[in-house]
């Protein structure tokens, strides 16, 4: 299993040791497993918000993409970590349900996005959220209701634990509206970010009352390559995967876009994207 196939940025070498369990019992059981090993392991989610070595990844990768499932009743829905929420979001357009519409053009998993607080200028996960399960590493249930104040900025407080499933609480209304509204934010999307090109999102946190993308843009370093990484000339926030992309150049260009904002503005940029290495 190579991770550049699983990321969107597409780029990463072999795991080792990979699950994929389909349930929370066969999560609990891998979690044992590692446990007794005494192997180190990490949450893939939908690999969205990551960018990993290319070398052999050490340890075990546990992904959530086969605990995906998703259902509702009435304004609840319920959904596994591993649901992707590209469909996720169009689902609730048919289903006349309001309140994802902000996580259109989002990609990744739901767990992914709990944990990320994943969301935008119309809003954020952390507020539709009604319930959260996690497994903690000793493979215990936990269940968090109402769990609004654990999600900050691009943050939801669940460290050291796995999320499972979340409960979310939506607005019934005509399946028109929620369509209409879902597609108005994406086209806003589709003009301001890069979102077909192999990216992990946004690379950078936003400093407290500015944005990361327009500082990188002022020190002019839109489309600044280094080997098959680039700022995208689109978004300066989102380096793109020219296709030959090495983790190195991702990870020199985060270095020299980094250093060019603390000496022009002063401002130390904080990683968004988590790095596997
Ligand atoms: N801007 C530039 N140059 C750029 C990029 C942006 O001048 O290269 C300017 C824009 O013109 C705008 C301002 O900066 O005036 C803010 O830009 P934008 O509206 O694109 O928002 P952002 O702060 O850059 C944040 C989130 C995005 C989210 C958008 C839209 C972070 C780090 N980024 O970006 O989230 O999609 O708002 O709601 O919080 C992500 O977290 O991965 C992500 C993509």
């Amino acid at each position: 299993m190579r991770l550049s196939g699983h990321t969107s940025l597409g780029i990463g070498g072999a795991v080792e040791t990979f699950f994929t369990p389909g349930s929370v019992a066969e999560l609990r059981e891998d979690l044992h497993w590692l446990r007794q090993e005494g192997v180190p392991f990490r949450v893939l989610g939908g690999g969205t918000n990551v960018a990993c070595r290319d070398g052999k990844l050490p340890g075990a990768l546990i992904s959530t993409s086969r605990m995906d499932r998703a259902y509702h009743y009435g304004r609840c829905l319920r959904v596994r970590a591993g649901c992707q929420l590209v469909p996720l979001v169009r689902r609730c357009c048919e289903w006349g349900l309001s309140g994802m519409e902000p996580l259109a053009g989002i990609p990744g998993s739901l767990g992914g996005a709990v944990v990320m607080n994943a969301g935008g200028r119309y809003g954020n996960i952390g507020s539709l959220i009604h319930e959260v399960r996690t497994l903690t590493l000793e493979g215990e249930e936990r269940v968090y209701p109402g769990p609004a104040d654990r999600f900050t900025y691009r943050r939801g407080d669940f460290d050291g634990e796995i999320v499972t499933e979340a409960v979310l609480i939506l607005t019934p209304s005509q399946s028109a509206r929620v369509k209409e509204r879902t597609h108005r934010i994406l086209r806003e999307k589709v003009v301001t970010q890069p979102l077909s090109a192999r990216s992990a999102g946004c690379v950078f946190r936003n400093p407290p009352g500015g944005s990361a993308g327009r500082l990188i843009d002022a020190c002019g370093l839109k489309g600044r390559r280094i080997g098959g990484v680039l700022v995208s000339p689109v978004h300066a926030n989102f380096f793109v995967n020219t296709g030959e992309g090495k983790f190195a150049d991702f990870m020199a260009l985060v270095k020299l876009t980094g250093a060019r904002v603390r000496e022009k503005f002063g401002i130390e940029l904080e990683l968004e994207v988590k790095v596997f290495r």
